[in-house]
């Protein structure tokens, strides 16, 4: 298999992007190992993000050790799905790189991981960190994450256990044409 982004087939997804964003994340990951070119194609999305400047202010933390996910699961309120997650990424960033705009950067980076997933037949859950102070500093000590670095949140990844039905959505109401 092909290391990074040119194994992700990118010429399928270009030419159909709607069908790619509409199968995206959030199926229940299910626990089997993730090849580590695999993982590396999923941080080589994220890196792929835009940014401004650009600062990509960002850091990663993949987690694929069994009691350090049981751990997160346990740390995060509404994160038990970790401990059976066959992956997690935390997806931090420095805030001294960026000053007050690390927040908008990385939830690109994270969007991106979540769309390569999609590309790789793995299932994702995106859970947040940020703002909640608490929920930051649980993940700090589960990760040895320094104070200085900021922690959007965290992505688990698996195999997905059901295919979730890909869906559309639209809402006219919320679209408006010319001016609002
Ligand atoms: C910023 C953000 C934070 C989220 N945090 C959590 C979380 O803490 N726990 C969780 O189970 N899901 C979390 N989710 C996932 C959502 O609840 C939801 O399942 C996801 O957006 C996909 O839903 P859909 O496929 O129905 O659109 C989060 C999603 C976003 C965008």
């Amino acid at each position: 298999m092909q290391v990074g982004l040119t194994g992700l087939n990118c010429e399928e997804h270009l030419t159909k992007p709607f069908e790619f964003l509409l199968k995206r994340g959030n199926q229940p990951p299910e626990p089997r190992t993730i090849a580590p070119e695999d993982i590396r194609a999923l941080l080589e999305a994220g890196m792929a993000a835009p940014s401004a400047a650009p600062v990509k202010p960002w850091h990663f933390v993949t987690i694929a050790n069994r009691f350090r996910l049981q751990a997160l699961g346990a740390a995060h309120t509404h994160g038990a799905m970790l401990a059976e997650s066959a992956l997690a990424i935390a997806v931090c960033a420095d805030p001294e790189i960026t000053g007050g705009n690390w927040s908008h950067e990385v939830s690109g980076v994270t969007q991106n991981i979540l769309l390569a997933a999609v590309s790789l037949g793995l299932g994702t859950i995106w859970i947040g960190s940020h703002p909640s102070e608490e929920r930051k500093a649980a993940i700090r000590k589960v990760l040895a994450i320094p104070d200085s670095v900021d922690v959007l949140g965290l992505v688990a990844i698996g195999y997905p256990s059901s295919g979730k039905p890909a869906r559309a959505e639209f809402h006219e109401g919320r679209v408006h044409e010319e001016e609002w």
